[in-house]
């Protein structure tokens, strides 16, 4: 059973039918000789054993925490689709996140390409909308389609509930939850000049000290981790990175993600920060640059209370 609470006012909007078919275009891509480096890497890897670059996989997480005293919390993670189809009509990709059951699915950005057509996205938000509800925050290539208004209607048009430096109260399996999320600062550069993602965190989160239960932030970019360490999340959740597109592990973890530049400190994977959790996913586009021991990769993450407290 669900129950919400507006964080700044804006009402929830509940589930429609009538998809719009906003523009979805526009945006940059990454030098022509950096992708012809990184194609050949994964020609000479691919042949050397590194296959399965392309493969769906689940990377899943078992935290515990005192937060929370009843029954698990139970979410599926989707970041960076760039609209990529897995099978056909996105089956693949939307069973899998059915099979796990989810409370709640969280998409942490860029599910819509700044290029490539949207029925990627529109698949994978028909095929979970009925599983359970969904949150979703901005990522860049949604500010840099140059329609993310369009883009914000159409998510709404498919029950998808929009936090836009915001946040939400719901219960959860007994479990009071604070699910929150924090714009892209490519809010700045494409629809509003004057904002500052800094301020407008404050603004929304400070309230949160005063707020019971176990507190998530949803935030696209993962390397503004030293902002949301000033409110009191217990866990973030992350993209952005595709996994640093190259894995050698244990050499390389991650050998270049956007905004951090190459051999990056937060490619993917689990990072704690004190009681802070942080989870960055290592998205789910397999159309931009090669992934080499990269696989994309669904989220799923199950949180437990401590046994003393069951
Ligand atoms: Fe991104």
């Amino acid at each position: 059973m669900f129950f919400h609470k507006s964080g700044r006012g804006r009402p929830l909007r509940g589930r429609g039918h009538n998809s719009r078919r906003g523009k979805l275009s526009g945006g940059t891509s990454p030098g022509a000789f950096f992708n012809a480096v990184l194609f050949s890497c994964a020609v000479l890897l691919c042949g050397a054993g590194f296959c399965g670059c392309t493969s769906l996989r689940t990377r899943s997480y078992d935290l515990e925490t005192d937060r929370i005293g009843a029954g698990p919390i139970r979410i599926a993670h989707v970041s960076d689709l760039h609209s990529t189809f897995f099978g056909k009509n996105q089956e693949e990709l939307t069973g899998r996140i059915r099979d796990l059951e989810p409370d709640l699915i969280v998409l942490s950005g860029d599910i819509v390409d700044d290029k490539r057509p949207p029925g990627g996205a529109r698949a994978l938000l028909a095929g979970i909308r009925d599983i359970a509800p969904v949150y979703y925050v901005s990522g860049n290539h949604e500010f840099m389609s140059g329609n993310i208004r369009g883009i914000r209607k159409e998510l709404e048009s498919f029950g998808v509930i929009i936090l836009s430096d915001e946040w939400r109260k719901i219960g959860i399996n007994g479990n009071t939850v604070i699910v929150a999320g924090v714009e892209d600062p490519f809010k700045k550069r494409h629809e509003a000049p004057g904002y500052n993602q800094e301020q407008a965190m404050a603004d929304a989160f400070s309230v949160l000290y005063a707020e019971e239960g176990y507190k998530i932030l949803i935030a696209h970019r993962p390397e503004n981790i030293e902002q949301y360490k000033k409110y009191p999340f217990d866990l973030v959740l992350s993209g952005h990175t595709h996994g640093g597109q190259v894995r050698i592990p244990p050499f390389i973890d991650g050998l270049y993600a956007p905004d951090q530049g190459l051999f990056p400190k937060y490619p993917g994977g689990l990072y704690r920060h004190g009681r802070l959790v942080h989870i960055i996913s290592r998205g789910l586009s397999k159309n931009m640059l090669p992934r080499i021991g990269n696989p994309p990769e669904l989220v799923f993450i199950k949180i437990s209370g401590l046994p003393s407290k069951k």
